[in-house]
């Protein structure tokens, strides 16, 4: 056949040509990854002689060069919770062509939390989310526009602004329990409830009123084709031609499409409240200011890079999205960790409880959540902290070295990919004693296991990139148990779930059930 395409190219067939030249390119390309490949795994596990320091220990288990990468697929945690207990708290997994280097504790994690982004950068680590998030948005666009697009992200969860969005937060919740919670008593799957509950949360507070009332189940609909389009499979090739990727580029597509006439409408509907003020003698401005909407959106709609331009519309969709992403399975897996933990110690929702009468019923007998109250749930706040602690959703935090670091007597070279792993680091005995214990109490004075030292807890991450949203989750999590709690009696149904180590961000395996009975008001 290929002598046949040959001579067709020959005469100058210019389809055989081309087939030609695709066969050759894949070939150049297939030949500079095996190279690539084999350059890693043939690379010296020490520094070049004379060097005073040496790489960290390497780990290898099974059969050698494929041994790691069966273990890797089947659970990376478990391979390096084995890793750890033999090497101790550095140490280098050889996966395929890559080297993921372990730190492990708070003394390691130092190295990992203290560094800045031109020497260890989570751009090509996370560079899975380029097609969910969209081109030139985060991990995608140059360092110093990722900072301002941050920035933009950290104003729109600002506490004045989050105190805005709890009303919203809490009337989604009421809601929500009502009409799906109805009845007398019933069985309910608590992951599922609330991650119901909190895409709608999201979509009100994030992404605004317009998607809320009136797109919400277009807009679900297309986050669901993106969540799928991002699998373990998408993390080492992103654009592998499969049905799930095709999915997940159209919704991506359709967002931008949506929220671009989202985006025109409310300025147009802005100049004309501000025309208005104008005719009858007002200030335009005050009457615009007055007339905005309160959310995400909002504020990215106003945001200004350094050099006074604003974000494209599609900059915009994909900080919405990045936004939801980051926040939608997090906040949902831990606040069903919660409740599971929690209903499993009647002792401490009778705390939770006693303190939510002290706390969220006014002088008058009143039940009312606001951002101040939610704020003092302090019993509330260590079962949310305990239960992250224990079931963190995301495993594996990971930058690339830019410029080499060292740690100990140990230097971890330029390319290798540094690992920060929350469930690993927030169950070691000497930080947290007696780690597989649910025990709040842990948190408070005088136990304080927390603080220290730094970067024990480490559930939302720390140092420069630590979560934007961790109040945001918090105030969404106490709200939403406020309500329950208020509402409903609960007692949980079989036993606590196990993780599932084989999802992106890590849950309890579904059903996650719990019998409910309403409370006499
Ligand atoms: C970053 C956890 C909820 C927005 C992070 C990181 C962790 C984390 C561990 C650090 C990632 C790294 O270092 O590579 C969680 C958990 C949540 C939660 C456990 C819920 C319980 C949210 C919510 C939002 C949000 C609700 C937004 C509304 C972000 C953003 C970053 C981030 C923007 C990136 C910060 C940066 O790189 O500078 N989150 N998160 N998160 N999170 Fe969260």
């Amino acid at each position: 056949q290929f002598q046949a395409l040959l001579a067709r190219a020959r005469d100058g067939d210019t389809d055989a040509i081309g087939w030609l030249a695709l066969g050759v390119a894949a070939l150049v390309w297939l030949m500079t990854r095996a190279a690539q490949a084999l350059a890693t795994l043939l690379s010296p596990a020490k520094p070049a002689e004379g060097l005073e320091l040496a790489y960290p220990p390497l780990y290898t288990e099974g059969f050698p060069v494929v041994g790691n990468v069966a273990a890797f697929a089947r659970n990376p945690l478990q391979l390096a919770k084995r890793a750890y207990a033999q090497l101790g708290d550095v140490f280098t997994l050889r996966v395929g062509p890559k080297r993921f280097t372990f730190l492990v504790g708070p003394r390691a994690h130092e190295v990992f939390f203290r560094a800045n982004d031109d020497e260890l950068d989570q751009g090509p680590v996370y560079g899975f989310s380029v097609p969910v998030f969209g081109r030139g948005v985060v991990y995608d666009a140059p360092l110093a526009i990722r900072l301002e697009q941050f920035r933009f992200v950290s104003t729109a969860l600002r506490a004045a602004r989050l105190r805005e969005y709890v009303p919203l937060m809490v009337a989604e919740a009421e809601t929500y329990f009502k009409r799906h919670w109805h009845g007398t008593d019933g069985t309910a799957d608590l992951l599922k409830s609330l991650s119901e509950l909190i895409i709608l949360t999201a979509s009100r507070c994030l992404m605004g009123r317009e998607v809320r009332e009136q797109l919400f189940e277009e807009v679900s609909t297309l986050y669901h084709q993106l969540d799928q389009g991002m699998q373990p499979l998408s993390v080492f090739a992103p654009h592998f031609p499969c049905k799930a990727h095709w999915q997940r580029d159209r919704a991506r597509r359709e967002m931008r499409r949506l929220f671009a006439s989202i985006i025109a409408n409310r300025r147009k509907r802005y100049q004309e409240i501000a025309a208005q003020a104008e005719s009858v003698g007002q200030d335009p401005q005050q009457a615009l200011e007055a007339a905005k909407e309160v959310d995400v959106l909002q504020v990215f709609m106003d945001s200004q890079y350094r050099d006074g331009s604003r974000l494209t519309d599609d900059q915009i969709t994909g900080l919405l999205i990045a936004v939801l992403f980051a926040g939608q399975h997090t906040s949902t897996i831990t606040g069903t960790w919660t409740g599971l933990l929690m209903l499993r110690k009647p002792e401490l929702v009778t705390r939770v409880r006693a303190e939510q009468e002290q706390v969220l019923y006014d002088d008058d007998g009143c039940f009312k959540i606001d951002y101040d109250a939610l704020l003092r749930l302090d019993v509330m706040h260590r079962c949310i902290k305990e239960a992250l602690r224990m079931y963190p959703p995301l495993i594996f935090l990971m930058r690339e070295v830019v410029i080499p670091r060292t740690y100990r007597d140990y230097v971890i070279p330029k390319g290798d990919i540094v690992v920060v792993s929350p469930p690993l680091a927030m169950s070691l005995p000497e930080v947290f004693a007696d780690p597989d214990r649910y025990d709040p109490d842990r948190y408070a004075p005088p136990r304080e296991e927390d603080k220290r030292v730094p970067f024990s807890h480490i559930g939302f991450g720390g140092g420069r990139h630590a979560c934007m949203g961790e109040q945001f989750a918090y105030l969404q999590i106490k709200t939403i148990w406020s309500v329950i709690l208020r509402d409903y009696d609960l007692e949980p149904v079989g036993p606590l779930p196990l993780p599932d180590y084989s999802a992106m961000v890590v849950g309890p395996k579904p059903p996650c059930l719990v019998r409910w009975r309403r409370r006499t008001p």
